[in-house]
Formats: structure tokens, sequence, C-alpha cells
């Protein structure tokens, strides 16, 4: 059997979409190695989110490349960057790839690794289960709608069907998951209900009837990410209420907690409704702990908006928060209309700051 080697980067969605992959290549006759240097075929999938991000895949593909100067080695780079190139329609960002990049073999879109394949699951841990992919919300610094498209939520019987069977191969836990897990279903709900949450028009969701339906099966642990706060519907908090195996930690992003600094995130809310539905969750789910992600460094965060973040920190209490430095993105609205204006050595204060407030619980 050929050898392939599959390097994932970024986040839980990236990871499923490996598990798919690995059944891909496995159709195609090859098994999977951890030594890169030993495969025939090294797939990278790619995280965009943060420059950061980005640099390591181009670091890697480099790397193989300059280790195989006999060729043996086939290169293909799928994910976030290889989305943004093949969603482009003029070529343009495709050819600039090709051309930086001519040691790859192909770029592959993830979209051709259909969800009709039963993915290779990893068989440590919870069964991953993609509900939806892409993303409508279009936060101002967010490359994920460039690089997956709208949001497209699989069939509800097809997912309560791959729920089923992963019990059946005997895992215990599952992890529902979507770029904007709880508003799964609202590409395919009824347009015409309509309901104003946190000050946003929303279509319904089908999210708290499928979170339902899975915890209705024999499974020990059901948890879900990410999602929205102004998705997060009273009907979601009365599910997960009423399942105690809907799991007590809920991934809530807030981002920023200044109103002007939201306002150009373009996150629909504002800090006092952020806070009132955190209380309303903790009102309503005994138990529940809330993590979260948080940028700092955002264009126009001065030290009093970087304070109402400290603030929302304080007073939530999260259990965790993943804390991550602006970095603009080409192509998002963000990096258009404002420059990386805050230097780095003061968003690497603004991070320790909540890094020690929050995940090293220390106060000061
Ligand atoms: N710069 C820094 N952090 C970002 N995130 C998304 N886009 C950016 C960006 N341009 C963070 C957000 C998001 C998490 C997945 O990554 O906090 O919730
Ligand atoms: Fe990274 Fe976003 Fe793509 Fe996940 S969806 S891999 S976070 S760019």
């Amino acid at each position: 059997m050929k050898k392939v080697y599959i390097k994932t980067f970024g986040c839980v969605q990236n990871t499923a979409d490996s598990e798919r992959i690995k059944t891909y290549y496995w159709d195609k006759g090859y098994e999977e190695l951890e030594d890169w240097k030993k495969a025939d075929l090294v797939v990278i999938n790619t995280c965009i989110i943060r420059e950061s991000a980005e640099n390591r895949a181009y670091g890697l593909i480099n790397k193989v490349n300059k280790f195989n100067t006999n060729q043996k080695i086939k290169i293909v780079v799928t994910g976030c960057l290889t989305g943004v190139a093949l969603r482009d329609k003029s070529g343009k960002k495709l050819n600039e790839l090709k051309n930086r990049f001519p040691m790859v073999d192909e770029f592959l879109s993830i979209d051709k690794v259909s969800y009709q394949i039963d993915p290779l699951r990893n068989k440590r841990g919870a069964a991953l289960i993609i509900i939806s992919s892409g993303c409508n919300n279009f936060c101002s610094y967010c490359i994920v709608p460039m690089a997956r498209g709208k949001e497209i939520s699989r069939p509800f019987d097809e997912i309560i069907l791959d729920a089923k069977k992963v019990l059946d191969q005997g895992f215990r836990e599952i992890v529902l998951i979507g770029q904007n897990v709880n508003s799964y279903g609202s590409d395919f709900s009824d347009k015409s209900d309509i309901f104003v949450h946190m000050g946003k028009k929303r279509f319904r969701s089908l999210f708290p009837k499928l979170l339902e339906e899975v915890a209705k099966l024999k499974v020990d642990k059901v948890s879900f990410l990410s999602s929205n706060p102004w998705d997060f519907s009273d009907e979601l908090i009365e599910v997960i209420a009423k399942y105690p195996n809907i799991d007590r930690l809920l991934h809530l992003p807030f981002q920023a907690g200044d109103d002007e600094v939201l306002k150009n995130m373009n996150r629909g809310y504002a800090k006092q409704e952020y806070l009132d539905l955190v209380g309303k969750i903790k009102k309503n789910i005994k138990d529940v702990k809330i993590s979260t992600d948080v940028i700092v460094g955002f264009p126009g965060e001065d030290e009093k908006a970087f304070l109402e973040t400290v603030d929302v920190c304080k007073k939530i209490k999260f259990d965790i928060a993943y804390i991550n430095k602006y970095s603009p993105r080409k192509g998002t609205v963000s990096a258009k209309l404002w420059g990386d204006e805050i230097p780095q050595s003061e968003k690497k204060r603004r991070w320790k700051i909540l890094d020690d407030l929050v995940n090293k619980k220390i106060l000061s």
C-alpha cells in the first residue's frame, strides 16, 4: 500500500475534515503513516485564520520540498488556504498560489471530499460530526466566509444516522461541529419564521431540535462548537437544561467588551447584551461553565476599550479563554478599512493580562 501523511492545522472543523480526507485517500489505496519523510503523499490541511497559522503551513510545504530532492513525495494542499483560492472566480488567487508553490502537485478542494464517505475516525475520544460548513455572518476580521463559503447545513436525518452509527461503533461522546453551529438549518428552515434575538433578525434555527434528538440517543456526552451569541436562543437554553448528557462546558466567543469595537467587528451585540445572555444561561443551566474566544488589539481598541474586555472577563469568570492577537487578513472588511495600528508588544501585554486573569486565575 502507498503511504499518506496528513498534517492538520487549525480548528476542530479541520480535524474532522482530515478524518474524511483520510478515507478519501484510503479509497485510492493509501494508508496513513506518522513519519512524513517515508510518505508517498503529504497532505497539508491548512488554516489561515491568523498570519501565524498561514505561515506554519508555508513552512511545512517548504520543509517537505527541501527534503524531497528526488521528487518521490507528492504534495497536496487543502483546507482554508486552498478554499480562498478556489472560491476566487477570477482564478487569480489560485494562479498566485501555483506560482508561489510550484512544488505542490494539487490544490484539493475540501468540497470534493464528500460527506457521504464514512470518515476514518480517530478512535480515541469523541466522535466528531460535522453538521454544517461555511458561515454567513461576516464578522469584519474573519476570513472564514471567504475560505468556506456560505453556510450549508447537512440534512437532519443524515446527521442523526451518523450519530447512531458512531454509537454503534462504540463511541460514547459526540461533538457536533459547525462554524456557526447553533444557526444549523437556518438555510432550509421556513423563511417566514423570523425572530429577533439580541437585536438581530434571524431565521429560526433547527439546532435545538437536532441537539435534542442527539441527546435522546444512548450517548454519555454531546458537545457542540462553535456557538454565536445571537443564535443562542431560549429554546436552545431549554434543551441544554433538560438533558444532563449535554456538555455543561459551553463555548461562547465574545471577542471584545467595548461596544464601539464590537460594532466595528460587526458582531451585532453590545457588551451588556452578552452579559445578559450569559446571566440567563447561568440561571437556567445548573453547573454551566463557559469558555470563550477573545481578540486583543483590534483596530481602534484603546486602553479604555481593552478594559471593557477585562471587565467582561472579571464578571463572567470564564473557565478558559482562547486569546488571539488581531491579525489583518487580506480580503476581510477590517483589513480593508483599517491599518494594524496596535503594536505587537501592546497586543502581547493585553494577551498576558487576560491570560493571567482567566487562564492562570491570577487576580490583580
Ligand atoms: N485575527 C485574530 N484572531 C482572529 N480570529 C478570527 N479571525 C481573527 C483575526 N483576523 C479568532 C476569533 C475566533 C477564533 C476562531 O479566531 O477569536 O473566534
Ligand atoms: Fe482556520 Fe477558520 Fe479554516 Fe478553521 S475554518 S481551519 S479556524 S481558517
